[in-house]
């Protein structure tokens, strides 16, 4: 310490605010959403319902989840002129530097309700966001295959939307899975928020200097890519393909990665806070095999992953330091199920997150004690020096 000043690298032990919307508790393994468990919620309903429990506090009546759909579904379509930026990208460019890019660009379009301190306005944006997510996700997609943009369908549920946006071709409808849409519901559901992780204070952070919503949201979405945080689901799958390929040798992998000097580390494994089974997980594990079970999962990685926690959950190298599954580990063998490339699963990772993401920056705007995030720091460059001249150096 020097002075008043605490380093604490990481904010391991810091407290950023107060909030009222996530409770963790990672010795227990407990998430709750405005204090509903995960796991009444994953079971019981679908990932609009969520949505309007994280930005109001409240589980909605009929009447209110009933305008709350209506409302969404006047803001699913992107303004035409907004496919001109996918235009401009690779066709190998990453969907989520696409998601991030065009949801900052919404504020280009929205350039009239941007007033941070406008009720109305935030809430429109809100609405915009939640329900432009899928669109500007399925335009990515569509993009990096060279097929034609579809547009949103209202008749459809937000999941069985998404699905048809991702999978339809104007030559050929997308059939509707049930099955799928429920998984990929229980999915968007357990992603949707989880107190202030890095892209949550990330938006907290850059709404704090009272950046307009698309910018804060957007600055969430470039956290959320990094492989130790969101990319992480992309990353683990990455790594179940390779411990396959490498004729599934798991033990392999997990003495690599307790060799520090190996610079590997078991991707979807490990957590800031959960020191014990991550909840998530839990749920996208029994969803696995669930899906197994019923014959829509027939992929080589999920046993690897099974047999890779088994090994890892033993061993004492991970046992000391508490590194258990987490949300990331089993996701991508469900997205796999439903047919999502590997590259957009991040992307539905930042689509789940988007509920919690609004509702964080709303509650950092609202709270009375709200002032710009301005840490310090502990200086360890140079004391003071006298200037030298060009031709003394
Ligand atoms: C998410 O914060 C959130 O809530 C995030 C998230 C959310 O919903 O928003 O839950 C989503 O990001 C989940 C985490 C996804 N990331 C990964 O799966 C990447 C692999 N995991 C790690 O890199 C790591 O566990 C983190 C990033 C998740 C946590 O990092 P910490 O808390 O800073 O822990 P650390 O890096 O200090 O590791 C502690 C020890 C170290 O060993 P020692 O120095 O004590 O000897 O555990 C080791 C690490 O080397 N370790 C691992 C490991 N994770 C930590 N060793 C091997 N494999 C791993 N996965």
């Amino acid at each position: 310490e020097t002075g008043a000043i605490t380093l604490d690298e990481g904010f391991v032990n810091t407290g950023s605010t107060q909030s009222a919307i996530t409770f963790l508790d990672g010795e227990q393994g407990i998430l709750r959403y405005r204090g509903y468990p995960i796991e009444a919620l994953a079971e019981n309903c679908d990932f609009v319902e969520v949505c309007y429990l994280l930005l109001h506090g409240e589980l909605p009546n009929e009447e209110q989840i009933t305008a709350f759909r209506n409302d969404l579904r006047q803001h699913t379509m992107l303004h035409e002129d907004m496919r001109k930026f996918y235009d401009g990208f690779q066709h190998d460019a990453h969907p989520m530097a696409i998601l991030s890019s065009v949801i900052h660009a919404l504020s280009t379009f929205y350039a009239d309700s941007l007033d941070v301190r406008n009720p109305s306005d935030v809430h429109r944006c809100s609405m915009r966001l939640l329900a432009k997510a899928p669109t500007i996700a399925a335009y990515a997609y569509k993009k990096s295959i060279g097929q034609p943009y579809m547009h949103p369908d209202n008749t459809l549920n937000y999941c069985e939307n998404f699905l048809q946006m991702m999978f339809s071709v104007p030559a050929e409808k997308y059939e509707i899975d049930e099955v799928a849409a429920a998984a990929l519901n229980l999915l968007l559901i357990v992603h949707a928020d989880h107190e202030q992780n890095c892209s949550t204070s990330t938006v907290r952070m850059v709404g704090s200097s009272d950046a307009n919503l698309f910018a804060s949201i957007s600055a969430g979405v470039a956290a959320l890519s990094g492989p130790l945080h969101g990319g992480a689901n992309e990353a683990c799958v990455s790594m179940l393909e390779r411990i396959r390929e490498d004729g599934g040798d798991v033990d392999k992998y997990v003495k690599m990665a307790k060799d520090k000097t190996a610079g590997f580390r078991l991707m979807g494994f490990g957590h800031r806070v959960y020191k014990s089974f991550d909840p998530r997980a839990k749920i996208i594990k029994k969803a696995c095999h669930d899906l197994l079970n019923r014959g829509h999962i027939d992929d080589p990685i999920f046993d690897i992953a099974l047999r890779l926690e088994e090994v890892a959950l033993t061993d004492p190298y991970f046992v000391e330091r508490k590194l258990y599954p987490n949300v990331d580990f089993y996701s991508g063998v469900i997205y796999r199920a439903l047919g999502i490339p590997v590259e957009m699963f991040t992307v539905l990772f930042a689509i789940g997150r988007m509920p919690g993401w609004i509702a964080h920056w709303q509650e950092m705007r609202e709270s009375p004690g709200k002032r710009i995030y301005r840490p310090r720091q502990v200086y360890t460059g140079p004391v003071e020096r006298s200037f030298v001249p060009i031709e003394k150096r």
